[in-house]
């Protein structure tokens, strides 16, 4: 499979970098052709990978997955610059957040990512990744044996089930958190995350993980 990131940031780089272990072929798209090539090389270097860069619209051209790692209020711009996306699948792993990253702006009764999929139309849009800090997929996908959860919504199984594939090939933990309308759910998680990570002084070496008992037999 074909999967573009657009953004060429901490999300951008890191998801490239655990993505470009898998068999799936990963471009990195910036702003300008160089943007996306300096990044893609940023990464082959620190993690031996083989992943392009080019800009937005011919990253995303021969994408079949194409991950929006960018600031929410840059998706509109980004999505004009993308073109076409029918066919695709868009993952969105944005958290609408103020300047100082301490409140959402975006919620309760609706969502980042409900937003983007009302920008979209048709073109599927799955939730995922934003309750991961950036600074993890440096560390690798495991707290010791435990995987990394990465908890996904949408409206689609057979969408979700391509997502879910991925999130497994990078060595995480998908959990299916429902419908898209659950991203209500999942971004205030991110904002707990960021609250733990930088208010109350735990670090970027955190997430959070729904913990189950195996079902107890009658
Ligand atoms: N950092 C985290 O730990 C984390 C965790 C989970 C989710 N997220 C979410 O992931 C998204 C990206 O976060 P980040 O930390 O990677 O941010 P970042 O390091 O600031 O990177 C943002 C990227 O978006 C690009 N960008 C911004 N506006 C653009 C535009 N109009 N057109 C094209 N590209 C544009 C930037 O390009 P320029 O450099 O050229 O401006 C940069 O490459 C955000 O929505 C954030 O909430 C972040």
């Amino acid at each position: 499979m074909n999967i573009t990131i657009i953004g060429t940031g901490h999300i951008g780089q890191g998801l490239a970098g655990a993505l470009a272990r898998t068999r799936h072929g990963v471009v990195l798209g910036g702003r300008t052709p160089r943007q996306g090539q300096a990044a893609a090389e940023g990464v082959n270097q620190a993690t031996g990978a083989l992943i392009q860069g080019a800009d937005i619209a011919t990253a995303v051209r021969s994408a079949e997955v194409v991950i929006l790692a960018v600031p929410f209020d840059a998706v509109d711009a980004v999505l004009a610059a993308a073109g076409d996306l029918r066919g695709k699948i868009v993952v969105d792993p944005t958290n609408p957040l103020t300047a100082d990253y301490m409140s959402l702006t975006v919620g309760f009764d609706t969502s980042a990512a409900e937003q983007i999929q009302a920008r979209v139309g048709e073109v599927p849009v799955v939730k995922a990744f934003n309750t991961v800090f950036a600074s993890i997929y440096a560390e690798g996908p495991r707290f010791g044996e435990m995987p990394v959860q990465v908890f996904y919504a949408g409206d689609q199984t057979r969408v979700k089930e391509v997502v879910a594939e991925l999130i497994r090939d990078a060595g995480f933990e998908p959990v299916d958190a429902g419908p898209l309308t659950h991203a209500r759910y999942l971004e205030p998680l991110a904002a707990l995350n960021i609250q733990f990570g930088y208010a109350l002084g735990r670090g970027t070496q955190i997430a959070p993980a729904w913990l189950a008992r195996p079902p107890v037999a009658a």
